[in-house]
């Protein structure tokens, strides 16, 4: 067998392009009718009308997939998630049902800081463990490449037990995971009133460990009044870029405080949350190409209001979509839900939602040249749907339409 090839999709969606997509071209799906797709050794070798590849491609050389009557598309990319934690928060979300405030729970010593407890006291075993069923549910959804941070250790054992329980995973799945460093992710006990002095001490003794290890490819920090100052953050993040991580940034998602600003001063690759971002940030991120990752099943999950996606990308913005992942404010693997949102309540189209999570959620984790989209020469990583039309995705709310994961043009969800 020389690989796989799929035929006669209904709609096979390729998302075609090799970078973020930015405002109007976010609508452009390039939908080819009647769609095929052949992949050798993981790389996607042809696309075009299945007349023609069939006509090129000799049907008993492969492993043929029909996808008569079904849509193909890329495989999703979830670029922002927290999916390594010990312990859960069931608890928060009642007593938020009863008033209670995310950001006045962490004060108090409960939310971020009371899931860094249970990471610390599991051991890497059970991380691993409970990192791969969360993978396994997000294959359902079609996920074929996943961002993971670390963040709830905020000390360097634990920060680096969640790195390596990353690498395990990646290893034992066929998700791929893209991992973060995200230290700065709470003001831990100890450190409360001496934040700077929480700073100095990710910069002197955990990041360069971190690099020298090659343990994480991008560095971001939770930007927040009450949390990391914009300065606090410029500080962290510029040694950061200079030790050689690309960044992130958890930005403007409670107060206006700077961090689009500051994402585009930086040239981060993405900012995410952004409710309250302001237009110079959003303009400024633009024009320095960097990625707006909107989460909207955080804001739906603690009841605040939605970026302003419509808005964004009207101005010009490629925006992404994530699920956020998390043991606290968003605990959701469900790429439909995120979809449902985004186009119910951020009035994104279904359209331009599908290139968030494909080749514009690819372009937040630097790697729109080589997944995100159906395209020659990029990595066989498809799905396809139980129903004919991509359509079918927000109008089957929260629900997955995911039939098959191709990862590396391998059958592995069916
Ligand atoms: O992206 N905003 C900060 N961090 C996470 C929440 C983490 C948690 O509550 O455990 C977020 O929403
Ligand atoms: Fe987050």
């Amino acid at each position: 067998m020389k690989g796989l090839l799929i035929k006669n999709a209904n709609e096979l969606v390729t998302c075609s392009g090799r970078k973020a997509k930015f405002g109007k071209e976010m609508s452009q799906l390039h939908v080819i009718e009647d769609g095929a797709v052949v992949i050798e050794d993981g790389i996607i070798k042809a696309v075009g009308k299945t007349a023609d590849i069939l006509a090129k491609y000799h049907e008993g050389d492969y492993q043929v997939v029909d996808a008569k009557g079904k849509a193909v598309l890329p495989g999703f990319v979830d670029s922002h998630t927290h999916l390594i934690f010990g312990g859960y928060r069931a608890e928060e979300f009642s007593w938020r049902l009863k008033g209670a405030n995310y950001m006045e729970i962490m004060e108090r010593g409960g939310g971020i800081l009371s899931s860094v407890r249970m990471t610390k006291e599991a051991s890497k075993e059970e991380l691993v463990k409970t990192g791969l069923k969360r993978l396994d549910s997000m294959l359902t959804f079609g996920v074929t490449t996943v961002e993971g941070k670390s963040g709830y250790g905020l000390d360097l054992e634990t920060e680096l037990k969640q790195l390596e329980a990353m690498d395990e995973v990646n290893k034992k799945h066929p998700i791929d995971v893209v991992k973060t460093f995200l230290g700065a992710h709470a003001v831990p006990v100890e450190y409360k009133g001496k934040e700077d002095e929480f700073i100095d001490y990710m910069i002197n003794e955990v990041l360069p460990i971190v690099a020298e290890g090659n343990l994480a490819e991008f560095c971001d920090i939770f930007c927040e009044k009450k949390v990391f100052s914009v300065e606090q953050s410029r500080r962290l993040l510029t040694r950061a870029k200079e030790m050689g991580f690309k960044l992130k940034l958890h930005a403007d998602e409670i107060v206006q405080l700077g961090g689009a600003e500051l994402a585009a001063e930086l040239g981060a690759v993405s900012a995410d949350h952004l409710l309250q971002a302001s237009d110079e940030g959003l303009k400024a991120m633009a024009e320095r190409g960097v990625i707006a990752t909107l989460l909207p099943g955080t804001a739906f999950s603690l009841k605040e209001n939605f970026a302003r996606g419509r808005e964004m990308i009207d101005n010009g913005s490629a925006v992404a979509l994530a699920t956020d992942l998390n043991p606290g404010s968003c605990f959701t693997e469900s790429i439909p839900l995120i979809i449902a949102l985004a186009t119910l309540y951020m009035k994104m189209t279904t359209e331009e939602a599908i290139t968030a999570f494909t080749i514009n959620g690819a372009a937040a984790l630097d790697m729109a040249d080589t997944i995100g989209s159906i395209d020659e020469g990029k990595r066989g990583d498809i799905v396809i749907l139980e129903f004919p039309s991509y359509h079918f995705i927000p109008y089957h709310i929260g629900v997955s339409t995911v039939e098959k994961v191709i990862k590396n043009g391998k059958l592995v969800y069916d």
